[in-house]
This record gives C-alpha cells, structure tokens and sequence, in this order.
C-alpha cells in the first residue's frame, strides 16, 4: 500500500459490481480499505453481510473489519433486487462458505466512532448501495459531518433517469430519505450516477480476458458478469452490462478518466410517481446550492483497463 494511500469505509449491499468494486479496491495500493459496511439492498442484511465476507476472503483479506448494518431503509418498506442479483445476491458461481469473523460493533456505530477519533477530513466514505447507514449516523452524531473527507456514491440519474423506476435508480429509490440525509448534510459529495455506469459496459472479450487469468478472482467476476449481464442485456438491449460500484474505485484511483460538473442535487422523497429521484440541476437554473460534484463522463476503455490490470494482480 502506498504511504499516500486514501483512507476509505465502503458502505455496501453486495451484489456483483459491489465484489468487483471491493476486489478492485483491495488490489490498489492507492486505496486502504479501514472498513466495509453492509446495508440491505440488493438483498436482505444477512446475505450482503455475508457475501461482504465470501468477497473479502476470495481477495484472501479476512484481515478486513466488515460490520453489520441497517437492515431496513429510514421509512420505506426494503426493496431488494434478487432479480438481478439472484436469490444469494452473488449468483454466478458456488463461492466457499465464509469463516471470517464479523465485527460485533453496529455498522452506524463503527462509521461515527471511526470519524470521531480519526483526525479531520482524513478518510473517504465509498457508498455502493441504499445510504441507509449513513444517514443513520449523520443524524445520530451530526458532528461527524465535518469529519468525513469525502463521500463518494453510487447512485441517481440525470439523463439517464432510472433503473428501478422511470426516475429513479436503485440505491437512490430504496431509501431516499436516506439520500436526502447525506445530500442536505453539506458534505465534498461525489455522485457516480447511471449516467456514468450506463457507459461502462462489460463485453465477451472482458469476460475472456478475466478467465484467462485463471484465478479465481477472474472465475468469479466472469462468472458474476455473465450473471448479471443476461438481465442487463435484456433490458437495455446492449451487448454488455453495466458495471456500477467498481466506478467509484475507478474514480478514486483515476479521476482523470471521468468528468462532471458542480452542482444542486435535490432527492424526490413525497411523490409515489417519482420517489428516488436525483433531480440533478445541471444546467444551473434554480440558483440553488452547489451540493455535488455530479459525473457525466468516463473514459470506458480507459476504466477497463485499470480494472483489468488490478484484477489480474490476484494470484491463486
Ligand atoms: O443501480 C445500481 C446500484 O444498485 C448498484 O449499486 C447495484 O449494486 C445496486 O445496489
Ligand atoms: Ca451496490
């Protein structure tokens, strides 16, 4: 790891492009990962908690301190996507049963008490699903706002719109109180949006190049891929799926190969038509607070690359 290596807590609910998010960022010096996070979304509390396990010892990093979260959104009912996902939430290939330990303290409290003793602006936030935990401990310490360098989120949609709804993309629309939380909270917030995902389509020739590695990060990936891609592709109609969560690793280790603009984001929460909604003022015409740096752009084969060559770092 290098000696200027970035701090980051990944809050998440894996979820394939969750496992590749956190092998991409295990296998980057750039990155050092103090902590995971699990939240339900893709699937129930119980299994993203275990499959954070199952993908921390497929990267051989039982070191890593995982710790159990909110296993419900703020008000709304959960929602979760086992029709993407599968019923495990990491269908695609049989993985070992985890053994690694999970940490006893509270997600929310290891997020508040992380932030309390560490010096100020010292370590990134990484969310990758519903920002349940999150808001959770913004409203149980407010005082940590001020803390947290940065948050980087997967979520929401400006031209691309949604994925679970018309408007609204998933991590956005299981708990938008919860979004809305973190948006009002006055936080360096980094929205990596379908607008960005949507353009980092995996192919055959990435899965071919992951099994040639004959690992079994690179099995499991292909096989995860090959997974999630059919619902995808059959969606979308695209030859490939779009890979979420491993953009906001990408975007940490390379900001180079995206671009975005500042500006308000507000979170639809009343509406039942429109719930979830990153209501994105990109061309500057309310006025109102520049609260994001919201991406538009990703240099896709520029991306793959770097999540190639990290993937392939993995032996055995
Ligand atoms: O809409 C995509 C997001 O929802 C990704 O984070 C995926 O893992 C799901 O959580
Ligand atoms: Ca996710």
């Amino acid at each position: 790891m290098l000696a200027s290596a970035q701090k980051i807590i990944i809050d998440t609910d894996p979820g394939q492009d969750d496992g590749v998010a956190i092998l991409l960022a295990l296998a980057s010096p750039e990155l050092d990962v103090i902590g995971i996070t699990t939240v339900a979304g893709n699937v129930p509390l119980d299994l993203t908690t275990k499959n954070a396990r199952i993908i921390c010892e497929l990267a051989n990093r039982s070191d890593i301190k995982i710790f159990s979260g909110c296993d419900k959104p703020l008000k709304k009912p959960l929602v979760t996507a086992e029709n993407v996902h599968g019923k495990t939430g990491l269908d695609g290939i049989e993985l070992p049963e985890p053994t690694m330990p999970l940490q006893p303290q509270h997600a929310v409290d290891f997020i508040i008490e992380t932030f309390r003793n560490a010096p100020e602006k010292t370590i990134t936030l990484c969310t990758l699903g519903p920002m349940t935990n999150i808001a959770q401990a913004l409203m149980k310490a407010p005082d940590i706002a001020t803390r947290i360098q940065k948050i980087i989120s997967m979520g929401g949609g400006f031209f691309e719109g949604g994925n679970i709804t018309p408007s609204a993309e998933f991590n956005m629309f299981v708990d938008p109180d919860a979004a809305k939380v973190v948006f009002d909270a006055g936080i360096d917030l980094t929205v990596v949006p379908l607008d960005v995902t949507h353009k980092a389509l995996t192919n055959a020739q990435w899965i071919q190049q992951l099994r040639a590695f004959k690992t079994s990060v690179g099995e499991a990936v292909a096989s995860w891929t090959d997974f999630f891609e059919r619902y995808d592709k059959e969606k979308y109609g695209s030859a490939g799926a779009p890979l979420h969560d491993p953009c906001v690793m990408g975007y940490l280790i390379r900001p180079d190969l995206f671009t975005g603009k500042h500006i308000n984001v507000e979170i639809e929460t009343e509406s039942p038509l429109t719930a979830g909604a990153t209501v994105a003022d990109w061309w500057k015409v309310t006025g109102r607070t520049q609260n994001a740096y919201f991406l538009n752009t990703i240099d896709r084969d520029g991306f793959f690359d770097l999540l190639t060559e990290r993937l392939g770092r993995y032996q055995g």
